[in-house]
């Protein structure tokens, strides 16, 4: 496998842009895996089996069809490196469960942008969760909503934030050190990227806020799967024109909903891992916003409490811990769900669920276009 990037990706006189849309399709096809499905967050069947826990015979009907089994996948797990990569010294590690997520300040830095913020302070930086294989989906965002220069006068800094891949974790570096040298973009930490440990590519971003880029305004937290209207999100929530505000955080919010802890779903947390019956309030994972102070408080107090493997729900409860609220938004800006692109719909959203990098290139002129016009 180490030898793949030698000889798949260095065939003489290529330029390289055209080397690395090939090797990706080449690297997605390696890594598109069967289970790579299971690993796709679903909001509906979130929201779906928490109104069904209200329900017991819907509840049952969705547990008769589990499209995971925990139990299997811990057993094998404890046989493969993949578990045995924990860290050498873990603090609990007798007593931890294994999906507790293991945290204490954070991993090493492998791929790293220290000096993105030394001569500028982003208005906005946009923090885009990509898993390492995912070249083909940021060279869209790259083209579409991440540009930097998408709002005229406001300075925006875009990063991809990733682990390193379970199983190609090497001859994927290569890959990812040649776009990160080409883009200056990407900011990884050396832990396994893999659905539980998602929180933890949160956290790598508070701690970069904290560390690199502490004069930030505003930072959106953006799932590589959305379509994101930045201009609509600068001028209509955020407004440069206003002292940047305090303790914010908002999205598409969740209330009062409770932990899964049936095995049979890979959003299953287990009690050992977060006991209390319900979540505080929470902004939806695939898009939310807040103010850049919450970073290093974030940080922190993650460093003090047990970190679980639902990245937006452990949001919530770092909040909670601050004693910080989450801020209702105007309805319908944060859409959790798919919408069908129309460009006056999506003049006035923020945030819309599952596009794919296809579907947001083929959109994105249209939406840009200043000759088609909206009138509602
Ligand atoms: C999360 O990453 C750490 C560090 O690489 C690793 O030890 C752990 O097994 C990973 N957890 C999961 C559930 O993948
Ligand atoms: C950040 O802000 C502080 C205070 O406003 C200022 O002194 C410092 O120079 C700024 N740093 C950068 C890198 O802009
Ligand atoms: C969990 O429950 C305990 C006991 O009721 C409470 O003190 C604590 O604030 C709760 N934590 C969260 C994150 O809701
Ligand atoms: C938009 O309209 C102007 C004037 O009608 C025209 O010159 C321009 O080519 C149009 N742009 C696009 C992208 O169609």
């Amino acid at each position: 496998m180490t030898t793949m990037k030698a000889f798949v990706c260095h065939p003489q006189g290529f330029p390289t842009l055209v080397l690395f849309v090939l090797c990706s399709m080449f690297l997605f096809l390696l890594v598109a895996r069967p289970e790579r499905e299971i690993f796709e967050v679903s909001p509906l069947l979130l929201k779906l089996f928490n109104n069904a826990q209200s329900s017991p015979g819907s509840a049952q009907a969705l547990q008769s069809t589990p499209d995971f089994e925990w139990g299997s996948a811990l057993k094998e797990g404890k046989e493969s490196k993949f578990f045995a990569l924990q860290s050498p010294t873990p603090p609990t590690a007798s007593t931890r469960h294994p999906l507790e997520v293991v945290y204490s300040d954070g991993y090493p830095f492998r791929l790293n942008e220290p000096d993105k913020c030394q001569k500028i302070s982003p208005f906005l930086v946009l923090f885009v969760i990509t898993e390492p294989q995912d070249i083909v989906k940021r060279e869209a965002i790259r083209k579409t909503w991440g540009n930097e220069n998408s709002v005229p006068g406001i300075s925006i800094l875009r990063l991809f934030l990733t682990g390193v891949h379970p199983r190609f974790g090497s001859p994927l570096q290569n890959l990812l050190e040649e776009e990160s040298s080409i883009y200056r973009d990407i900011v990884q930490q050396d832990f396994l990227d893999t659905y539980n440990n998602l929180t933890l590519k949160t956290l790598m971003g508070m701690e970069w806020i904290s560390k690199f880029c502490p004069n930030a305004s505003y930072v959106m937290k953006a799932d590589s799967d959305i379509f994101l209207n930045v201009e609509y999100l600068v001028s209509k929530l955020l407004q440069p024109h206003l002292p940047p505000k305090k303790d914010y955080m908002t999205g598409y919010i969740y209330r009062n909903t409770k932990p899964i802890r049936s095995k049979a779903y890979k959003w299953y947390v287990p009690k050992e891992v977060y006991p209390n019956d319900t979540y505080p309030p929470y902004c939806g994972g695939p898009g939310y916003v807040f103010s850049a102070d919450l970073a290093p408080k974030i940080y922190k107090v993650a460093q003090t409490i047990r970190v679980i493997n639902m990245e937006d729900s452990f949001m919530g409860i770092c909040l909670h811990e601050l004693g910080i609220s989450v801020t209702n938004s105007p309805w319908g800006l944060f859409n959790v769900y798919k919408l069908t692109y129309e460009k006056c719909r999506f003049s006035k959203v923020v945030v819309v669920h599952h596009f794919g990098p296809q579907e947001l290139l083929e959109i994105w002129p249209r939406f840009q276009d200043r000759n088609e016009t909206c009138k509602s």
